[in-house]
């Protein structure tokens, strides 16, 4: 076993586990941590989303509205919002991944259910820039420990398009297992598309996904 790499400031609210402050865990992009949305992240939020547009729109759920204008910096407010009192009511573990100090993404638990499932779905974004560094496996490995840690759930998912290699590479690299593939499940990129259904129970990680990590020498404690 490793050291400890959560370092949460719990709440004492309905929701297990929220507020939490995940990391830092080191990883070839750099030193990687999670926090909660701040309000002020709007600038910085929207810069890289507005750039990364051609290369985060074939793999995000369709909205309603322009790119530019779920995207700008008038649409992180009502975002940030919706974040936090999803979050304050239980249902959504929202975390902005920071990059040596700097915002670099997003990883969300949501969708939870409590109750005799306990179960909820992970899904991430990464900016170009710090790609293939290994940000979004180290993120997707602190959120799931803590998941089954502190937040008391027992099921993670994670839905994947099949030809969004990246993504199904980080969920193999922590040892995600494959259930099934969702025929035309989601709409994303203006089309119903299939997605493979991969999954985790507290039981598949006895130790931790972070530890797997720093095992297989993919991370260490920053
Ligand atoms: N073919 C094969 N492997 C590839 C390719 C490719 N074309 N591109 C990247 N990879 C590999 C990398 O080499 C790396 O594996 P390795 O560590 O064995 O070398 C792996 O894919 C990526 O791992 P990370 O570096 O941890 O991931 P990264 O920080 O680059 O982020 C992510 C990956 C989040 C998918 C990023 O590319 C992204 O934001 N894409 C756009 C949005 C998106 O697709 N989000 C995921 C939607 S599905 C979901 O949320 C469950």
């Amino acid at each position: 076993m490793g050291e400890p790499v959560e370092i949460a400031e719990f709440g004492g609210g309905r929701h297990p586990g929220w507020p939490a402050r995940l990391g830092p865990l080191t990883v070839p992009a750099g030193v990687v941590e999670l926090r909660p949305p701040r309000l002020f992240d709007a600038g910085a939020w929207s810069r890289i989303r507005v750039r990364e547009r051609s290369y985060l729109e074939n793999w995000e759920p369709t909205a309603p509205g322009s790119w530019e204008e779920r995207n700008g910096v008038l649409a992180w407010p009502s975002q940030w919002s919706a974040l936090r009192s999803l979050a304050r009511r239980g249902q959504t573990l929202p975390f902005m991944i920071m990059v040596d100090g700097v915002l670099a993404g997003q990883v969300t638990v949501g969708n939870v259910l409590r109750g005799s499932l306990r179960s909820a779905w992970v899904g991430y974004w990464v900016d170009s820039e710090v790609t293939g560094g290994g940000v979004a496996t180290a993120a997707t490995a602190m959120v799931v420990d803590h998941c089954f840690r502190h937040a008391a759930l027992h099921r993670i998912e994670a839905t994947v398009r099949p030809e969004n290699t990246p993504s199904v590479r980080v969920l193999t690299k922590l040892g995600f297992r494959e259930e099934g593939l969702f025929r035309r499940y989601l709409d994303v990129a203006g089309g119903w598309r299939d997605h493979i259904c991969f999954a985790l129970t507290a039981e598949e990680v006895t130790g931790g996904l972070v530890d797997r990590l720093v095992q297989a020498g993919r991370a260490r404690h920053a």
